[in-house]
């Protein structure tokens, strides 16, 4: 970590908060990573309305990959405007639960209002941060997150969170950015490259330690996509020395990935 806790929440929150107030996209001033929401199976964005699928800060589809089952409980860390908790609502149905945690208030009241268009009663969201979740311990059967645990000063104590809420048995499935080198220190010194979820991407060898040092077993990690201008867009409001470290190794270096942990039987 090389920035302190306290600003670079601040940074971030007041990011998403400006960001849902202009119903604008996460990681820049366009289009955030999903454009034009096209993370998901279009028949999986039927089920809720348009400008909901849409109102979607994310960088995958942790919905696919958690492979939800009908009752179960499910929490999703950094809930934004609710879109993952809805679709996880409709996959574990009414003896199911699920809990989105969001540090942003403006965030938690768009994801209320969300939840409620939908009629949905098996769903609610909690203000609350990654690093001391207000979860009690053991209860949750999924994990799910979008493009969020990159976003967190103390990625350890997120893991250790996550690890701590999970019911023994319990799997984490999540969207998140991570790199494949080292990123130049000017740009994890940038607290707008953070807030654009790519100052806080770790090196998957390293989000992976950090797994497995809490707990977390058979971790599986996927490369999807980061595109340029996600990039492009969370560097804008940062000087960059060209010559130093070439944007083209950014490019490279960052990237979206589907990650599967589990917390033992
Ligand atoms: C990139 S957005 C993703 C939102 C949502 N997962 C989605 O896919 O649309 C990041 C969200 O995580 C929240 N967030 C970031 N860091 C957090 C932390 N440490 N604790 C709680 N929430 C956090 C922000 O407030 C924001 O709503």
């Amino acid at each position: 970590m090389t920035q302190s806790p306290a600003p670079i929440h601040e940074t971030v929150r007041e990011h998403y908060a400006e960001r849902i107030k202009n119903s604008a996209s996460c990681c820049g001033p366009s289009d955030c990573c999903a454009p034009e929401n096209n993370l998901y199976p279009i028949d999986l964005l039927t089920t809720v309305p348009s400008d909901v699928a849409s109102t979607s800060y994310g960088c995958g589809d942790p919905i696919t990959l958690a492979s939800l089952k009908p009752g179960q409980t499910v929490l999703d860390l950094g809930s934004g405007a609710g879109l993952d908790c809805i679709l996880a609502a409709q996959k574990v149905g009414e003896e199911g639960h699920v809990i989105g945690v969001d540090m942003t208030p403006e965030m938690i009241v768009r994801a209320q209002a969300n939840a409620k268009r939908v009629n949905l009663k098996n769903v609610e969201f909690r203000h609350g941060y990654l690093e001391s979740l207000p979860v009690e311990s053991s209860t949750v059967d999924v994990i799910i997150s979008n493009c969020v645990i990159n976003l967190s000063p103390d990625k350890e104590k997120v893991f250790n969170e996550a690890f701590r809420v999970l019911a023994p048995g319990g799997k984490l499935a999540v969207s998140d950015i991570v790199t494949s080198g080292p990123l130049p220190e000017a740009v994890k010194q940038s607290l707008s490259a953070w807030a654009g979820c790519v100052a806080g991407a770790v090196q998957a060898e390293d989000y992976i330690g950090m797994m497995k040092s809490v707990g977390f077993t058979d971790i599986d990690i996927k490369p999807v996509f980061f595109d340029r201008e996600t990039v492009d867009a969370a560097l804008a409001d940062m000087e960059f020395d060209v010559t130093e470290y070439p944007r083209e190794e950014v490019y490279k270096a960052i990237y979206s990935a589907k990650i599967t942990a589990y917390k033992p039987a």
